[in-house]
């Protein structure tokens, strides 16, 4: 009888895996309380007695201020820095809890480099890189950390709240590794305290939460297709249970039914979990289809942002019209008028004065040319052309 009752209590106070990870990601967190950036410790009360007074989904998770990313350029006998490129040049914008920012541009305009800089990747690997501005990443409790000068110690319990996937589902996967292998890493690094079992229980449900089956988790890459291995990619990024996820091209490399049947899930574990996506692609079409906001970036600039709806619909800057009009249209038979570009987009190397679309642009002003035009409230949305 007494044999019993124990058993009874030990299985009311016994935890799930789940719990424990929760548990250990928190510790984590909170032994990192001295990142938090207001200096005065009133005003960092009152701050976070505000964010927590927020309702869900109109809270911030994530301020990016004045974000600049310069890559060194090296060359010469010497190989001496001989020049940069401004891969970011001055981005600024804010992404709310549940909620999914679209990136948008042509190649090279610096979608990648912000998705990288923000889990503060570049800044660890890339030698003589120069980032300026903050990443201030909100957390549920209301304070706010500054990511950008985090050694990669001081990032470890962020990271596990940021994850990133990959355009590539193949080289982003250890081909040498199991599928349940590649999930339980993250487990590994940011949950040292979960038991080996318990990791492995945690693989076969998100395994299961993205589609495949538990019982592939012996599997290698290799054995999968494009649209599964993006489901591994998925699955491997929810381990930690982050709440922001920055998708880098997640579905350009795959067919376009594929593509639907991944946005879909994205968008299911978006609903169920609360997650914030940064959705970075070069299609619009997209784009528009799973994100609340849309940015428009050329050159390392914000050329719009603003709703989705009104970006994709109703585009006031020249660049987004441009880039909109050869969106081929869903219906056959219906033609719209293509506004083609003059020219190639120049080198982020020898990014032109002012505005860096006035080579390509079709208003284009003799004052162009003096100054980067900030981004200015226009229709409803945010546009960084004062001639429009
Ligand atoms: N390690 C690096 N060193 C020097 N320049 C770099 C480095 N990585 C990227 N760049 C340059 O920075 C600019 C922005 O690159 P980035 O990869 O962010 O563009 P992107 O918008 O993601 O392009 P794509 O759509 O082709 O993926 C490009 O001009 C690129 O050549
Ligand atoms: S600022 Fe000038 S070059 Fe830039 S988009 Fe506006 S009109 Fe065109
Ligand atoms: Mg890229």
């Amino acid at each position: 009888m007494k044999k019993n009752k124990k058993k009874k209590k030990r299985a009311r106070s016994r935890k799930s895996p789940e719990d424990i990870a929760a548990k250990a990601l928190r510790t984590a967190s909170l032994q990192k309380k001295k990142n938090s950036i207001p200096a005065n410790a009133k005003a960092e009360e009152q701050d976070q007695a505000k964010a927590k007074a927020q309702p869900k989904g109109k809270r911030k998770i994530l301020e990016v201020v004045d974000l600049k990313v310069h890559y060194p350029i090296y060359g010469g006998i010497l190989y001496r820095k001989i020049g940069e490129v401004k891969a970011v040049d001055g981005i600024s914008f804010t992404l709310h809890e549940g909620e999914t920012l679209g990136l948008v541009g042509e190649s090279g305009c610096g979608k990648s480099t912000i998705g990288k800089t923000l889990i503060n990747l570049l800044q660890l690997t890339v030698s003589g890189i120069h980032v300026t501005g903050q990443i201030l990443f909100h957390q549920e409790d209301g304070e706010i950390i500054d990511l950008a000068p985090l050694s990669k110690q001081e990032m470890l319990p962020y990271r596990s709240q940021i994850q990133m996937i990959f355009q590539d589902p193949y080289s982003s996967l250890n081909p040498r590794l199991t599928v349940g292998e590649i999930i339980e890493e993250p487990l590994v690094v940011h949950c040292p305290i979960l038991k080996s079992q318990d990791r492995k229980k945690m693989v076969v449900g998100l395994l299961e939460k993205v589609g495949l089956g538990g019982e592939q988790a012996n599997r290698y890459p290799h054995e999968f297709s494009g649209g599964q291995r993006q489901r591994i990619g998925i699955a491997r990024a929810l381990a930690t249970k982050p709440r922001l996820i920055i998708a880098d091209e997640p579905v350009s490399a795959l067919d376009v039914s594929i593509q639907a049947q991944v946005i879909n899930l994205m968008q299911d574990l978006q609903d169920e979990f609360g997650l914030s996506y940064i959705f970075i692609a070069h299609d619009l079409s997209v784009v528009e289809h799973i994100s609340d906001r849309i940015a428009v970036m050329y050159l390392g600039n914000i050329a719009e942002i603003g709703e989705g709806e009104k970006i994709y619909h109703s585009p006031v800057h020249p660049y987004t019209k441009a880039l909109l009009s050869a969106v081929p249209l869903p219906e056959p038979g219906l033609k719209k008028q293509r506004l083609a570009l003059k020219g190639e987009i120049p080198s982020p190397l020898a990014k032109p004065s002012g505005c860096g679309f006035r080579t390509r642009c079709p208003i284009a002003q003799n004052d162009c040319a003096l100054n980067i035009p900030p981004l200015e409230e226009k229709e409803g949305r945010q546009v960084a052309c004062p001639y429009v």
